[in-house]
Order: structure tokens, then C-alpha cells, then sequence
């Protein structure tokens, strides 16, 4: 049976339940190449003091990547008695190298261990995301380039409020996702802290050389104080916060499209790929992909409140508590990498009908905003023109026409300053191309918004 690596002080063995109740290896397995990383480094820097000799150094870096294999394989099945990878890792060194495999956790601890291993393991998965999240940025630049000339409804309390063009629309949300993008490379930097040589939390005897490792575990710097070091979780607050912000902005995005599926939009197809029928119903095709990536934006921010949760209230330093700091970071990574997946795709196959979105141009008075505007530059003032256009609209209402339906004389019965121009702005798509206002919905503007995030998108 396998002795913890922490047996020395117990008389007894803990009770199988606990073992089961202990272990964190469903979970911190996935960092089993950090932790081989760590300790090679760690290998290093005990041999750059003086405390491992060249050839001991050797044997524990060809056991490390031996190890490394062996996982790969499959042939190191990690134990629960051993509780985490931890030391399951180093005991499998210490089976393969004996009293030398015991030298190297000399001036470490798990606690910095562990830190260590998740920012390095959070450093490569921030990445990843990154890199797919870029992805789908061009594919909304590329579907807001194809998609200016379409105009659609814009929308508030999901009544019709003004024409805007559909590429405006797609480059709202490009720059609710940049802004995302830019949260996860902040919450990386928060990551690039190296915790290696913290201890158990107060540091070490051992002349241990913290820049040594930080060099050779590339972390941007060192960590300033040893109990903060082992306590620390503020790094995947941050990157939660930033997977938060960003499935509120896919949750978002997958309601407008679901919204614009239904029959009684019907302004899009999405692909086939992304649509699922029904068991009963033979009609059915069903944006199943947009309302899940809708559903799955509960379990992601649940993930924010799961940590902040468990660090409220936790004394300095290390409290076994922080164990349970990895399933919801992990699920998160999960679930967003593959929403990125699903959703890129996805949006680059929608099929815009724009024949159906042409009728709804000319219902719910999109150009009331217009009319009034057009008063005011016939000097009349804007609180005013509200007012007369709002009453024409009544009466719109009630004699069931449309704006364009009016005669002169029914427009001047409201004000005497409408004339016959008043015909040549009602039109949707000059309503879009005369909204030329700095971030406006005016083509030209949002070719300028494409060009500005095209510019951008390579700095990112
Ligand atoms: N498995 C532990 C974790 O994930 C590693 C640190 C354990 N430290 C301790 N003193 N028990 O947090």
C-alpha cells in the first residue's frame, strides 16, 4: 500500500473515505506537465545553489521527462492514496530514483507547487483562448465587410426604433468581444507571477534563487511576499471575470440570432451543421447551437461565484479550501473554448434574407426620428417636433397608413414648416448612410469602424 509522502506523523493511515474525500486528481491530473516542469526548474535552480551535484541533477531531469512518457502513455496511472499530482509525480521519481528522488521537493512545498503548476497551466490556456477568440473576431469583421449594404431594424425594448445597417450590428458585438479579449491578456499578465520559492508560506532556510526559476519557468516577475504568494487567487478571479463578461456578450449575440430565426423574423438561416430537428415534429430545424451557448452561460459565471465563494472569509495563508479552486476554472476553460468552436463557424455560414427583412423596414415608423429632425432644421425646436411627429404617428395608427402613405396637406395639417423634401428623406437606407456621427450607423462610418478594427485586430 502506498505511504502519503506526509505519513510520518500519524500513527495510522487516513480512513478510505477520506482518501476518496482528499484527492483532487479527477481534476489537477491536467496539470501533470506543469507540475514535471516545475520541478525540472526547481531541479535547476537546487543544483545552481549547490545542493544537487551536476550528475544528480542529470539523473532527476532524464527521470522527470521518463515520467513525462510514462503519463503520456498511459502507463502511470496516478493513485488516490497519493492524493494529488502532485505526489503522485514525485513518488513515482522517488520509485525510479530512490533517496535521490526524495532531494527534490528540498525548500518547496505544495502550496507554492500548486501555484505554480495553475499559472503555468493558465498562462497556455489563456493563450489558447486568446488565439480563437482573434479568430472570431475577423470572422465578425468579414460578416460586418459583406453585410453593410443590408439595413435592418435597430432595436430598443426589442421594438423598432431606427434603421442601422446589419454590419453596424455585427461590429457591436466586435467590440464587446475585443474588450474581452483584452480582459483575458490582463488577466494573463495577473498570471505571470512566479510563486516558486514561497514554501509552505513564509519562504525558506535554503539559499534558494527565485529569479533562477523565474527565468526558467519564463514568468514575467517574482512574487513580492510569501503568505499572498500561497493564498493568491486573484488570477483566476480575473480570468473568470473575463470569461463572464465574454458568455454575456455570446449569450447576447445567440439571443438576437435565435430572435431572427423564428418565423416571425425569419431574417436568417443559420447553417444546417449548428441546427438540430425533432424526434416528433418533421417541420422542425432548430437553432439548438445558439441556445445552448445561451444555457451555457450559467455554469461560466456560476464558476466566478463558485471561487469568489469559497475565498470569502479564508484566513492567510493556505487552506485546503483552495483545493476546490479547480473544477470551476476548468469547466469554464471547457466550455468557452468550445463555444468559440461552435460559434465562428457558425456565424461565417448565416444566410442573410434580405428579402424578408425589407417589408419590416417600413413598419413600426423607423423614421419618426428623421421627420423631427427634419423640423429642426426648419428651425423648429426638437421638443416641439417630437411632439407633431408623435401626434402624426397617432394618426398613422388609426388610419392604418404609413408615413410615405401622407399628402402634403395631411403633413402640414401637423406643422406648416413640412414641405414636398419631406418625401426624399423617407427613406431607410439614407436614414442609415445621413447617420454619419462619429460611431454612427452611416456605411461610411461603419467601413471606417471595419478599417479601425482591422488595424487593431494585429496589435491584439
Ligand atoms: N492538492 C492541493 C491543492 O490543490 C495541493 C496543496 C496541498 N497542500 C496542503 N498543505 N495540503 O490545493
Amino acid at each position: 500500500k502506498d505511504k502519503a509522502l506526509w505519513s510520518g506523523r500519524f500513527a495510522s493511515s487516513p480512513a478510505e473515505i477520506m482518501q476518496k474525500y482528499s484527492q483532487s486528481l479527477d481534476v489537477d491530473w491536467h496539470f501533470y506537465k506543469e507540475d514535471l516542469e516545475g520541478s525540472k526548474a526547481h531541479g535547476r535552480m537546487l543544483h545552481h545553489i549547490g545542493i544537487l551535484s551536476k550528475e544528480e541533477l542529470d539523473k532527476i531531469i532524464n527521470a522527470l521527462s521518463e515520467i513525462e512518457e510514462e503519463v503520456e502513455k498511459g502507463l502511470l496511472q496516478p493513485k488516490i492514496s497519493l492524493e494529488d499530482v502532485h505526489m503522485n509525480l514525485e513518488a513515482r521519481l522517488i520509485e525510479k530514483l530512490g533517496p535521490l528522488g526524495a532531494k527534490i521537493h528540498t525548500g518547496r512545498s505544495r502550496n507554492d507547487q500548486v501555484a505554480t503548476d495553475y499559472r503555468l497551466f493558465m498562462k497556455k490556456s489563456i493563450t489558447a483562448i486568446e488565439t480563437k477568440l482573434l479568430l472570431f473576431l475577423e470572422v465578425l469583421l468579414q460578416r460586418a465587410e459583406k453585410d453593410v449594404d443590408i439595413i435592418v431594424p435597430g432595436f430598443t425594448h426589442l421594438q423598432h426604433a431606427q434603421p442601422v445597417s446589419l454590419g453596424h450590428h455585427w461590429m457591436a458585438y466586435f467590440w464587446k468581444f475585443t474588450r474581452d479579449l483584452e480582459r483575458f491578456k490582463t488577466a494573463y499578465k495577473t498570471t505571470d507571477v512566479n510563486p516558486l520559492g514561497a514554501g509552505a508560506l513564509a519562504g525558506s532556510t535554503l539559499p534558494l534563487d527565485r529569479e533562477f526559476t523565474r527565468k526558467e519557468l519564463n514568468f514575467a516577475v517574482n512574487s513580492e511576499n510569501s503568505l499572498d504568494t500561497v493564498s493568491d487567487r486573484d488570477y483566476l478571479l480575473e480570468f473568470l471575470f473575463a470569461a463572464s463578461t465574454f458568455v454575456l456578450h455570446t449569450s447576447g449575440l445567440s439571443e438576437d440570432l435565435i430572435l431572427w430565426c423564428t418565423s416571425e423574423f425569419d431574417f436568417i438561416e443559420p447553417p444546417d451543421a449548428f441546427c438540430t430537428g425533432s424526434s416528433m415534429m418533421p417541420n422542425k430545424k432548430n437553432p439548438d447551437a445558439l441556445e445552448l451557448t445561451r444555457g451555457k452561460t450559467s455554469g461560466v459565471l456560476s464558476s466566478l461565484y463558485d471561487l469568489m465563494i469559497n475565498i470569502k472569509g479564508l484566513p492567510l495563508t493556505y487552506n485546503r479550501d483552495l483545493q476546490e479552486d479547480k473544477r470551476p476554472v476548468l469547466h469554464t476553460i471547457t466550455t468557452i473554448n468550445m463555444i468559440l468552436d461552435v460559434l465562428t463557424p457558425l456565424i461565417e455560414g448565416i444566410i442573410v434574407k434580405e428579402q424578408n427583412i425589407e417589408p419590416h423596414l417600413n413598419k413600426g415608423f423607423l423614421l419618426a426620428t428623421d421627420v423631427a429632425e427634419y423640423l429642426v432644421a426648419k428651425d423648429v425646436p426638437f421638443r416641439e417636433t417630437h411632439e407633431i411627429v408623435g401626434g402624426i404617428v397617432q394618426y398613422c395608427v388609426k388610419q392604418n397608413k404609413s408615413l410615405e402613405d401622407l399628402s402634403i396637406e395631411e403633413w402640414q395639417r401637423y406643422c406648416p414648416a413640412f414641405e414636398d423634401d419631406i418625401y426624399s428623406i423617407l427613406s431607410p437606407r439614407l436614414a442609415v448612410d445621413r447617420r454619419k456621427t462619429f460611431g454612427g450607423t452611416a456605411r461610411v462610418e461603419v467601413k471606417r469602424q471595419v478599417a479601425v478594427g482591422k488595424e487593431m485586430i494585429i496589435t491584439l
